[in-house]
């Protein structure tokens, strides 16, 4: 493997799964049980705060479930990141904390994060483990009622894109872990750097819906396919 100067890394629902998260898609995923429209739209939230507010709150709370801690793959990403001497930027479309638990640096949450709120009337986002109720009081403001999850809703704009393109215009590796390709502007990353003709490898637990696209897949559960792959790169 050749040695590359600037890595981007694109993380899913995939790389946290053997950590204890459910994933949104497929058998057993959180959108089986749920519907979209109502719990991951702004609509939906205006329609029925208490409803989407809950959804969150359950989900933050899965989050500090006993045992749900950082896996090998998160643990690779973060080792490969301290000792790689070039540009590395890992951009995640996961809510939850285990990227950071783990020691990754570079990082970005293009979804938001499910352990910041946001005051619609200030605009302060803030960091907070609590439950949101639809009478929660933002701290900065004081306004009651206008605090939400700091989470991109379907039909939002992802943050970072900015960074995350000019970044991606200029990485000579980019790597896809743990995603089924299906949400955009994510899913349409690897046509990005695929048109520029750099390398792109999919590490995931079986092709997703752009896996045309890369020059190279490896698949298998991400705690032994993430270790392997960054510790092959590090040997070159
Ligand atoms: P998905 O649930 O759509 O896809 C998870 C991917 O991980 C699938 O391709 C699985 O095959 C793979 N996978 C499952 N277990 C794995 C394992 N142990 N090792 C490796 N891969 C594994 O999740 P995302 O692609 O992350 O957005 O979903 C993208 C976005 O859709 C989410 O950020 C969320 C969701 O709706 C918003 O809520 C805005």
């Amino acid at each position: 493997m050749r040695r590359y100067s600037s890595i981007v890394v694109l993380t899913g629902a995939g790389i946290s799964a053997e950590s204890g998260i459910q994933t949104f898609r497929g058998g057993g995923g959180l959108w089986e049980g749920h519907d979209i429209e109502e719990v991951a739209t702004f609509d939906g939230y205006v329609r029925n705060p208490r409803k989407v507010l809950s959804f969150y709150n359950d989900r933050r709370r899965d989050l500090r479930r006993a045992g749900i801690e950082p896996n090998a793959a998160h643990l690779a990403l973060a080792e490969f990141e301290r000792n790689h001497p070039g540009e590395f930027l890992l951009v995640t479309q996961n809510v939850d904390d285990l990227h950071e638990r783990a020691g990754s640096r570079e990082l970005r949450h293009m979804h938001g994060e499910l352990d910041k709120v946001r005051c619609q009337r200030c605009h302060q986002v803030y960091s907070s483990r609590e439950d949101i109720e639809p009478s929660t009081q933002c701290p900065w403001c004081m306004a009651a009622g206008r605090v939400r999850p700091h989470i991109v809703w379907f039909g939002e704009m992802p943050f970072h894109m900015d960074e995350i393109h000019l970044r991606l215009a200029r990485c000579d590796l980019f790597v896809s872990i743990g995603t089924s390709g299906n949400v955009y502007p994510a899913a349409g990353f690897v046509e990005l750097a695929h048109q520029r003709g750099i390398t792109t490898v999919e590490l995931n637990l079986e092709p997703s819906e752009g896996a045309a696209l890369f020059s190279e897949g490896h698949y298998g559960p991400a705690t032994t396919i993430v270790p392997e792959f960054f510790a092959r790169l590090r040997q070159t």
